[in-house]
């Protein structure tokens, strides 16, 4: 199948490692140039460079995400690359966990400029341009806790669902101009960071990694944790303008974990 994605451009936030990576990696093979930005050097050139080697166009920008001034100075060097972004990936490091009984508001203002602002702002710098296009994707990249809240993780619970009702609102308002507006909930992923916390689950539990491991496979339909490929290819998909019909959409991509519609 032809996406129609060849020659468009993408910035992946968070796009150096992980589900980031898993999506920029697939859309480049689609013939998107992906900006790739996240914070550790390192990491931007070893995926910049991966992409590369497999045929496709990628260009990184080292900016910390967490605060409005790191995102700005991401835009202005993403405006000097090109003037218009047609997809947007709004996705990043996720929150502490934490209960809902130890509040902590200082927290709770660092979590929300960190996890909101981020890709609204990235969204108010190049919607103008998709509109006038009449085409642009913005894409949230989120977590199943939108549907069914996982008790111990307050502020992803809290703050993704505000993030995912902002797009709610902002497809229906630009559904008429080309632009759709989307959230997807990932399951569990082998990433970096599922690794990190599975490692602290388990010393916490007293038992190995592995068997932490099997437990969490246990609970998923299909019997494993999902690739950060699987992962780009809906994203992919969902950017293409084959997807044009798709807008407003909540979008699971959980092996089965979710228990609810
Ligand atoms: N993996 C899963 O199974 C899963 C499930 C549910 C939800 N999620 C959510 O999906 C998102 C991605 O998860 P992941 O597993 O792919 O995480 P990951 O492997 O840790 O990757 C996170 C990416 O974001 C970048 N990043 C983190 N903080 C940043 C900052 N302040 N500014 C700019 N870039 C930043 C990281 O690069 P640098 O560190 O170099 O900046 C990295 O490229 C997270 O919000 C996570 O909570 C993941």
């Amino acid at each position: 199948m032809d996406l129609k994605l060849s020659g468009h451009s993408a910035v992946v936030m968070g796009g150096s490692s992980g589900l980031g990576a898993g999506i920029a990696r697939s859309m480049a093979a689609e013939g998107v140039h992906v900006y790739l930005i996240s914070r550790n050097t390192e990491k931007l050139q070893h995926t910049a460079a991966q992409i590369q080697a497999e045929g496709g166009k990628a260009t990184w920008i080292a900016a910390d995400l967490s605060s409005l001034a790191g995102v700005q100075t991401a835009i202005t060097t993403l405006q000097e690359h090109c003037n218009v972004i047609d997809i947007i990936i709004g996705n990043g490091g996720g929150p502490p966990p934490g209960p809902a009984t130890s509040f902590d508001a200082a927290l709770w203002k660092q979590q929300t400029e960190a996890m909101l602002l981020p890709v609204m702002s990235m969204t108010d710098a190049f919607l103008p341009a998709m509109r006038k296009q009449k085409f642009g994707r913005i894409i949230m990249v989120s977590s199943t806790s939108v549907a069914e809240p996982i008790p111990g993780l307050v502020l992803s619970n809290a703050l993704r669902s505000a993030l995912a009702n902002w797009g709610k609102t902002l497809s229906r308002e630009v559904g008429r101009d080309g632009v759709t507006v989307n959230t997807l909930m990932p399951g569990r992923f082998d990433t970096d960071r599922v690794a990190q916390l599975n490692q602290t689950r388990a010393q916490k539990q007293g038992i190995s990694v592995a068997e932490l491991r099997q437990q969490k496979e246990n609970e998923i339909p299909v019997g494993r944790y999902g690739s950060p490929e699987e992962f780009g290819h809906m994203a992919t998909f969902l950017a293409s303008p084959l997807a044009a019909y798709v807008t407003g959409a909540l979008i699971p991509i959980d092996g089965g974990l979710l228990r609810s519609l």
